[in-house]
């Protein structure tokens, strides 16, 4: 059973909803000013939350959300450095008023929006940018301290990590790309350190995307691939979060790449001494991984087609796992192994910030969409987490993604994933108008019975 407290929450990302990216004194951010592909509408005005804010969280309100986790934009509240404070009243109105509904705003300070001018200036590569969020991050702890109980720090800083060399057309080096991550690391620890001696009435923690690997057989070779994988992709993050240490395996598997990052005797104290209270995670699928020999490849996919590194690992089917139509694999017990790989590891309060299916939606005449596939896929998790929870793992709560539909990170709005439906297209801006799903009306029962009724 869900205790009574258990949040029931959705999620969203600032530079997936928002849009308004140019307004209001907002400094462009790396999505801003990527490319994005051909004759597409333009994917900055995204759902144009910024100018539907109000309407939106009386739509989540209708719902039943007890909480609503979305992210703050670096670049919206701090341009090139210096306060915004029409930034800052965004989110003020924004808190405000879900909690004057009754949802508790769950806070990612970092969804993949890096301020462009920090870009310019080298990024993660560049040590001055831990400084920066550091003053952004106590500048948010001050300002919203009071009203939020639940930070994360950096949303699925291993998926930004692990596209890293992809994302920069392979212009970076994977000691580049690792020294970034490192900086990130240390970067989170320094926000920790000053939210928990700040004296802060909340708690904080990580969002990395975390699932179980699993071997692609049961030869002894093929479970020390998904060990490494696993290592590589999940407890590399976690470990340095949790217990302020880099993973062993993962370190191994780094310096077979020539990426073992320079760690100095500072930046060991600093993740040492400032942990996280909880663990978010993001979960949408499980990996699969075979033994890949010295002379194999090493390739870079998404967080479906996973990481292969020669002398380690490679990735491989499951062909015991169905597919969504965009070709991502469907594993609800995959949910159970991987929150109690993460329990019996670290022992501490688990939120799960995204899980979701992506499906093309149909507006159909009437105003209705049928998207029985995405309540399918929802319940078969929940099902799951209850199995956790009745089998003792220590839930805060479940946020789906997303609440209401947002641009994908690299499918545009083809691919949805809202219990709200968002009327444009990735070629026409069309009215944006709200609709309410059949996933809407579903999870309001589910949410309504505490996830007795799913
Ligand atoms: C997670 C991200 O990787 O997965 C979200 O935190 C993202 O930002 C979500 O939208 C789904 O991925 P995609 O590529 O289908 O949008």
């Amino acid at each position: 059973m869900f205790n009574k407290n258990f949040l029931w929450g959705a999620s969203t990302s600032a530079y997936q909803v928002e849009g308004a990216w140019n307004e209001d004194g907002k400094e462009p951010s790396v999505q801003d000013v990527r490319q994005v592909p051909k004759d597409t509408t333009d994917f900055k005005v995204a759902a144009d939350h910024y100018h539907h804010w109000q309407e939106d969280v009386a739509l989540f309100k209708e719902l039943g959300l007890t909480a609503y986790r979305f992210s703050i934009s670096w670049s919206r509240v701090m341009p090139n450095g210096k306060v915004n404070p029409k930034g800052v009243a965004f989110y003020s109105q924004l808190i405000d008023e879900l909690k004057k509904n009754g949802i508790e705003p769950i806070v990612t300070v970092f969804h993949f929006d890096l301020p462009a001018s920090l870009k310019e200036v080298g990024g993660w590569g560049n040590r001055q940018t831990i400084d920066a969020f550091a003053t952004y991050c106590h500048f948010l702890f001050d300002t919203f301290g009071d009203r939020v109980t639940y930070w994360q720090t950096i949303n699925e800083q291993n998926m930004l990590t692990l596209a890293g060399k992809l994302l920069s057309g392979n212009q970076k080096s994977w000691k580049d790309i690792f020294q970034e991550n490192h900086h990130m690391l240390v970067a989170q620890a320094k926000v920790m350190g000053i939210y928990h001696d700040g004296g802060y009435p909340g708690k904080i923690g990580p969002a990395p995307n975390i699932c179980a690997v699993y071997p692609a057989t049961s030869s002894a070779e093929d479970q020390l691939a998904a060990d490494y994988m696993s290592a590589f992709r999940n407890w590399l993050y976690l470990d340095a979060a949790v217990y302020g240490i880099y993973n062993v395996q993962a370190l191994e598997v780094l310096r077979s790449l020539d990426a073992e990052p320079e760690i100095t005797e500072e930046d060991r104290k600093m993740m040492k001494e400032n942990t996280c209270d909880y663990v978010a995670f993001n979960y949408y699928n499980t990996a699969c991984a075979k033994a890949n020999p010295v002379s194999g490849t090493t390739e870079q996919g998404d967080q479906q087609k996973g990481l292969t590194v020669a002398g380690y690992f490679a990735s491989a089917e499951n062909p015991t796992l169905p597919k969504t139509e965009f070709g991502w694999t469907i594993d609800p017990v995959g949910l159970r192994v991987t929150a109690h790989q993460i329990y019996s590891r670290y022992h501490l309060p688990m939120l799960i910030t995204e899980n979701g299916l992506g499906g093309r939606d149909v507006l159909e005449e009437d105003g209705t969409i049928h998207d029985n596939y995405r309540i399918d896929y929802l319940r078969d998790h929940i099902v799951e987490l209850k199995k956790c929870v009745d089998e003792g793992l220590p839930f805060i709560g479940y946020c789906p993604w997303s609440a209401i539909d947002v641009i994908s990170t690299h499918e545009g709005m083809r691919k949805r994933y809202g219990f709200i439906y968002v009327n444009r297209s990735d070629f026409d801006l069309k009215d944006l108008k709200r609709y309410k799903k059949d996933s809407f009306y579903w999870y309001q029962t589910v949410i309504s019975s505490n996830g007795q009724t799913v």
